[in-house]
């Protein structure tokens, strides 16, 4: 039997909840500072990273933001983006779902299309080359205003082709989903999936109005669902997707530990529960290390782990077709060992 990392890393999955901007290495930083002639206030790359100790969500975004500053053109997006699909190519992703948060770079004067157009066209040719499909999945900043949404949206209406969906990340805590409602409406009349970020550190009532009000298809993080039991059978009976991110959990204290997490009661308990990386150059490791993290501290076995790989194929918004032949590899791979 081959090792439980080479089998986490074999199992064909989809990465549904990661932010492009969030897989920015110190390295690519110092890098794009050095290109733009930008002076960073961390003198080394260890220094940079030394600094990703977080004791919430907000200061997390406070140095993601900063470090987000870097990204000027549309070439720099373009390496951003090859470089994450090779890391996700080593861990096995057959699929992703890629959110970018355009309002964090228009603010600064970069143009919406070299934000979209750099993301864009790595996805087409590394994506293509390394065997990886996609979609896109534009973010909503949910700390700036409806108005503000409401403007990036009508950007991004002349290039609604290449974009499957839009979601709402940011700053959970006090902008629930309701500022949103109508922005989401007006989404889903221009023909736009929707999902959101709720229950990672706002309260399980924001899960709630996401599904009643933005008529989402799979909620990011929804950890705090377990604070209502309704709510859980809800989930579990209409198999809603929740898109759970163990490592940034931790270094957001959203757990204490990852001992504690609730991801394997949550997936015993019937949901569709999958495991992805969120931030993962800032959070200590791509997908498979979410994975092995999970399985080692909550004592998994390696049909969860085919569990998970599978609801990742099931919650993506691949078609039936591409659905099933992955699920089938799944199978095959899972029974061989
Ligand atoms: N939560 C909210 N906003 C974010 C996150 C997250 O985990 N990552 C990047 N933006
Ligand atoms: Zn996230």
């Amino acid at each position: 039997m081959n090792s439980i990392e080479d089998y986490v890393r074999a199992i064909p999955k989809a990465e549904l909840h990661l932010h492009i901007e969030g897989t920015l290495e110190p390295e690519m930083v110092f890098d794009l500072a050095r290109k733009h002639g930008i002076t960073l206030r961390y003198p080394s790359v260890e220094a940079l990273r030394e600094a990703y100790r977080f004791s919430d969500l907000q200061s997390f975004l406070d140095v993601y933001y900063a470090g987000a500053q870097v990204l000027r053109d549309e070439s720099d997006f373009h390496a951003l983006t090859a470089a994450y699909l090779h890391r996700a190519h080593a861990d096995g992703v057959v699929h992703v779902e890629v959110f970018f948060d355009p309002q964090t770079h228009t603010a600064r004067g970069v143009p919406f299309h070299a934000v979209l157009g750099g993301i864009r066209r790595a996805l087409t040719d590394t994506g293509r080359a390394l065997g990886i499909t996609h979609r896109l999945i534009l973010c909503f900043l949910r700390h700036l205003s409806a108005d503000d949404a409401m403007q990036t949206l009508e950007q991004a209406l002349p290039h609604a082709d290449a974009i499957t969906a839009v979601g709402l990340d940011s700053s959970e805590a006090g902008h629930p989903p309701t500022k949103f409602a109508s922005v989401f409406e007006r989404a889903r009349n221009e023909g736009f999936l929707t999902v959101a970020h709720a229950g990672e550190e706002g309260p399980p009532g924001y899960i709630s109005e996401a599904l009643d009000l933005l008529q989402v298809k799979r909620i990011d993080h929804g950890v705090r669902c377990e604070e209502d039991p309704d709510l859980v059978s809800r989930l579990a009976r209409d198999r809603v997707p929740l898109t759970m991110c163990p490592l940034s959990n931790v270094k957001l204290r959203v757990f204490d530990r990852i001992q504690d997490h609730n991801l394997k009661r949550l997936l015993e308990r019937g949901l569709c529960v999958t495991v992805n990386s969120d931030d993962p150059a800032y959070f200590g490791g791509y997908i498979a290390e979410n994975y092995l993290a999970v399985y080692r501290a909550l004592g998994l076995s390696r049909g969860d782990i085919a569990q998970l790989a599978s609801n990742s194929i099931e919650a993506s918004f691949l078609p039936a077709a591409a659905k099933d032949a992955w699920l089938e590899k799944i199978r095959a791979l899972s029974d061989r060992t």
